[in-house]
């Protein structure tokens, strides 16, 4: 089958990052240096991928708080995401930070931390050696790996090279990822993430409640541009993005769709960005909100009371 379409999702995803930290929906000093010149994107995505970005943030310093200094992070189907340059620059220190995708994305990514002195920079640690090949990146933290996340084999090789720890307390973290995977991919996964972590936190952005109209142009859309949707089971509503982790082995689960994620969110930071950019129809967010959702997992008890609520 052809990974093409797939693997395009993460320039859109990318760019659509881009004109938000362009408009000032938040910070990254680093997507441009990823994703070239991009078009303005309406205001209902650009604070669509505002909600994606916080809420995940949000949890990921959550989780890294409870988890102290041996915590790792594992991003699956990375694409140009800049999470680990945000986490150096907010002086956020972990033990490991690895990220996957599939080798044509790692090779474009490898390319461009070599070519920029601000990425590569904060990759290098002092004394340490940085290890290249066309696709994965090898530092002291930080490791940049090309596998296919279908081939639970090809991960754990490349989890080994990585030199992750099992027993540390690890996050796993998929911004619309799994969704392109079948399910049965998607079980062996989640499977073999739980039976060999002992200590684990995922959290996973996704569709949710696509049973309705507006799902079926989401989805329709994203055919169009010749995206097999293969794990689009898990996103009729959140029970079932709880489900498939429960039933793969995972201690516990709780989602939420972004219209809750939207509202957690600091009341301040909601005021500021709602002055950004005027929306002519506020229904068409409500509608974009209503069919994405965080779902967050669990392995042990360490996490299980992780969420929106408090700091
Ligand atoms: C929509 S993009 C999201 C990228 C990134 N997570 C973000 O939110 O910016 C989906 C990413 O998942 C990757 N992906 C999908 N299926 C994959 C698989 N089987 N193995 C590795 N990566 C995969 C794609 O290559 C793409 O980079």
């Amino acid at each position: 089958m052809d990974d093409d379409p797939i693997i395009a999702t993460n320039d859109d995803a990318s760019e659509c990052k881009r004109s938000a930290v362009q408009l000032g929906y938040w910070q990254d000093n680093y997507i441009h240096l990823l994703v070239k010149q991009t078009q303005r994107k309406a205001p209902e995505i650009n604070r669509g991928y505002y909600a994606r970005v916080k809420g995940v943030e949000i949890l990921v310093h959550k989780f890294l708080k409870r988890a102290g200094p041996k915590a790792q992070i594992v991003n699956l189907g990375c694409g140009f995401d800049t999470l680990f340059w945000r986490l150096k620059d907010d002086g956020v220190q972990v033990n490991k930070f690895v990220e996957i995708d599939f080798p044509t994305v790692t090779a474009k990514k490898c390319y461009l931390i070599k070519r920029n002195k601000q990425l590569l920079e904060k990759v290098y640690e002092k004394d340490g050696e940085v290890k290249l090949s066309a696709t994965d990146l090898h530092a002291g933290t930080y490791h940049l790996l090309g596998a296919d996340l279908r081939h639970v084999n090809e991960l754990e090789v490349k989890l080994q090279q990585a030199e992750i720890n099992f027993m540390y307390p690890t996050l796993f973290l998929s911004e619309c990822v799994l969704v392109y995977m079948e399910s049965d991919g998607v079980n062996c996964l989640l499977s073999w993430l739980s039976s060999n972590f002992q200590s684990a936190f995922f959290i996973c952005y996704e569709m949710c409640n696509i049973n309705d109209t507006f799902g079926d142009v989401m989805l329709g859309n994203l055919k169009a541009r010749g995206c097999a949707l293969s794990g689009v089971n898990a996103c009729r509503n959140l029970e079932a993005q709880q489900s498939r982790f429960i039933s793969n082995n995972w201690a516990g689960s709780k989602a939420w769709d972004m219209v809750k994620v939207y509202y957690a969110l600091p009341s301040a930071e909601r005021q500021r960005i709602e002055k950004i950019e005027f929306l002519d129809e506020q229904e068409l967010l409500v509608q974009l909100f209503q069919h994405y959702c965080i779902c967050i997992s669990w392995i042990g008890s360490e996490f299980s009371d992780i969420d929106f609520n408090g700091s």
